[in-house]
């Protein structure tokens, strides 16, 4: 078969790069950029495979959670987000740091009936319950050795013709996407047989049993900043908190600044950050009402913070174990179980929105990260890396927009007779 007549993904490696060559005019430079990150893992991993993107990965030091010291991996391309995390966790490392929880921690599938007889469904599910998870769990046998398996079994009406069966399964390390649908597929089955007519069956993303909550706290004192004494840096935080649970275009951003540092490390670690977005953003609406997940208050002379949210993560199985810098970065994050990890993503979230309130009401968030995002900004207006530091002492404390740092960069340029 010649190339021409061949899908994409039955092209060979070269013969992609030409096709994509000749479709896009990409140069024999940047051809040549995606092909140095080639990497044989990633070509199995997914289809039409062209190179692997690769993305900043930098470390906060010292998060303090249940009185233990972690240094995280946190892949990121936002210039602020390690430094802030960074900070979050300073402010929040007194005695034992953050206390975080995570629940008995259970993953539901999902078999979408159409019926119009909720009642009669319902009844045959709860008689039938023990039968039912016996098929769930022969579906997916090695489970139970691991003292894992089909749990529980409910049965939920959407409207007059639509109902959800739901199974909850102990997944033990393990995200549980690929187990759940698994067993969902096969409570389809059984339902079929009993002559009911499935919709579709899948996991919920919704978390609803992966839940994690965490309680931070600190000194009023240490939050004085910018002729602000702490105790109204603090109280500005409580109002601050309050306004993300009354106003949902502020809860959005309130809600970003957590997963500034959940999804960096969810990354890092070689997880599904799409679900961990899902699963978040719906623990978010409260009363039919998109709110700040994490809220703060001043009590006595502490500003104390806590949030629950479900964080659906897996140690083993999915990218985990076949990205060879997922496997490092869990070794230098140093979690051991998923209820670990979960503990420590929630804590990261909660540390990271503490240091963006406290820019917030304070010096505002630009000033702190300037010399950050111009750095960004530098690179992204043509300047190489080694360029950075000069191009930093000529602006001094100004704030260059993209005109005048192409300015700066020429005159460094100029000056060195290039
Ligand atoms: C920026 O990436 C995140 C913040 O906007 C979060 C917030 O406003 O709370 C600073």
């Amino acid at each position: 078969m010649k190339p021409d007549s061949k899908h994409f993904y039955q092209l060979s490696y070269e013969e992609r790069l030409e096709k994509l060559k000749q479709q896009t005019g990409l140069s024999l430079d940047q051809v040549d950029l995606l092909k140095s990150h080639f990497d044989e893992t990633g070509a199995v991993l997914i289809e039409n495979y062209l190179t692997n993107y690769q993305l900043p990965e930098g470390i906060v030091p010292n998060l303090r959670v249940n009185g233990k010291n972690y240094w995280l991996p946190l892949v990121t391309e936002e210039p602020s987000v390690i430094a802030a995390a960074s900070h979050g966790a300073k402010l929040l490392s007194a005695d034992n740091g953050i206390e975080a929880q995570a629940g008995q921690r259970l993953v539901e599938g999902q078999v979408i009936v159409q019926t119009t007889a909720f009642t009669q469904l319902d009844q045959l599910i709860r008689q039938q319950q023990i039968s039912i998870l016996a098929v769930a769990d022969q579906s997916h046998p090695s489970l139970k050795k691991y003292g894992g398996g089909a749990k529980k079994v409910v049965c939920r009406q959407l409207d007059e013709s639509l109902s959800s069966v739901e199974i909850q399964v102990a997944v033990g390390e393990a995200m549980g996407a690929n187990i759940v649908n698994t067993m969902a597929e096969a409570v389809a089955n059984w339902l079929e047989q009993h002559k009911y007519q499935v919709v579709m069956s899948i996991l919920s993303n919704a978390g609803t049993y992966q839940m994690v909550t965490v309680t931070g706290q600190v000194a009023v004192t240490k939050l004085a900043k910018k002729g602000l004494s702490g105790s109204q840096v603090a109280n500005k935080i409580a109002t601050a908190s309050h306004i993300a649970q009354i106003d949902s275009k502020r809860a959005v951003t309130h809600n970003k600044g957590i997963m500034n540092g959940i999804d960096a490390l969810v990354m890092a670690l070689g997880n599904d950050w799409r679900a961990v977005e899902s699963a978040i953003h719906l623990a978010a609406v409260v009363d039919n009402q998109y709110r700040g997940l994490s809220q703060w208050q001043v009590q006595g002379d502490k500003l104390v913070g806590t949030m629950t949210i479900p964080l659906p993560l897996g140690m083993v199985g999915g990218a985990t174990k076949v990205l060879p810098l997922a496997r490092i970065n869990r070794q230098i994050a140093n979690v051991t179980t998923v209820n670990e990890a979960m503990q420590v993503g929630a804590a990261l979230g909660l540390a990271q929105n503490l240091a963006a309130l406290v820019a917030l009401v304070t010096e505002g968030i630009q000033r702190g990260h300037m010399s950050l995002q111009v750095k960004s900004l530098a690179l992204a207006n043509g300047a190489t890396p080694a360029e950075i530091p000069v191009i930093l002492t000529k602006i001094g404390s100004q704030q260059p927009d993209a005109t005048e740092i192409k300015m700066i960069i020429t005159a460094i340029r100029n000056s060195k007779g290039e």
